[in-house]
């Protein structure tokens, strides 16, 4: 067991250690995001946070697996809830996968990228990934808990299934210069990722979209893409404000996307 509640507690900022239901760390979980998405809502500026090492039936988008060995990778998870209002909560997993990057540059983790909508890019390879699922409570609230899955160390594992697209995975501990202590990585993210979620609910998705553009892994890629209607190809032309996905296509001109998976990435033939 890499994780310690205590040393990761005592790393938390004060402001936030007070509006902290709880935080649990587990040995062994099925799955963080499940756990804490059947548990009661925190009460809203609260937070509840469920982080493991070993994660036994963890979940991905759109009900794929995410395989997380004992020890291969950081398993964390928050739960906060909004009150009862019109926000658009759907770009908060694009403001999350920013989050992650800003910490891990903290701890000494550059050349990172963000594949619409919710993967860590390294070397072009998945690093990690995010799942931000929500909950209406019955005053309208809505409880999210959004998980991030982070390779740390997947040893010979790097053939682990992370979906259709053809990216395979990599770890911290083949990227990073120096691999940060798990307490660290747990608690640098704890203390990010609870700020994003309280700013969030007053900034939204517009203040951090500049910056989510400078890390878009897919802009200029010719991308394949299975949406709930059709597959769409065509070339990666950014996030809109809302953060959907633009893609530029020969047929139809620019298409934005709201919901997809990537089938294929890659970049442009050139004819020189
Ligand atoms: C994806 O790539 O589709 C998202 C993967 C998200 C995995 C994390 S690990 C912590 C949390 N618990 C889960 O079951 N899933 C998320």
């Amino acid at each position: 067991m890499r994780l310690d509640k205590v040393v990761i507690r005592n790393a938390l900022r004060a402001a936030l250690t007070q509006r902290l239901l709880a935080l649990e760390v587990f040995a062994e979980i099925d799955s963080t995001n499940s756990y804490l998405i059947q548990q009661p809502g925190p009460a809203p500026g609260h937070f509840h946070v469920a982080a493991t090492d070993n994660q036994t039936a963890g979940r991905g988008r759109h009900g794929r697996t995410w395989q997380s060995p004992p020890g291969s990778g950081l398993c964390l998870s928050l739960s906060y809830t909004y009150p009862p209002g019109p926000a658009n909560l759907s770009p908060l997993t694009l403001a999350v996968g920013l989050q992650t990057i800003d910490t891990l540059r903290e701890l000494g983790i550059g050349g990172l990228k963000l594949k619409w909508p919710n993967d860590l890019i390294a070397a072009d390879r998945k690093l990690g990934g995010i799942l931000t699922e929500a909950r209406t409570q019955s005053d309208g609230g809505v409880t999210v808990v959004t998980g991030i899955g982070l390779n740390v160390d997947l040893g010979a594992q790097t053939d682990l299934a992370f979906g259709t697209d053809a990216l395979g995975a990599i770890d911290l501990k083949r990227h990073a210069v120096e691999l940060p202590a798990w307490n660290e990585l747990a608690s640098g993210l704890i203390n990010g990722l609870s700020q994003t979620l309280v700013d969030f609910e007053t900034a939204g998705f517009a203040s951090v979209i500049e910056r989510w553009r400078s890390c878009d892994w897919l802009l200029g890629k010719n991308v394949t893409i299975d949406t709930p209607q059709s597959r769409i190809r065509g070339v990666g032309a950014g996030i809109a404000e809302d953060g959907a996905l633009l893609i530029d296509t020969p047929s139809s001109g620019r298409c934005r996307i709201r919901s997809g998976t990537i089938v294929t990435s890659s970049v442009p033939e050139t004819n020189s």
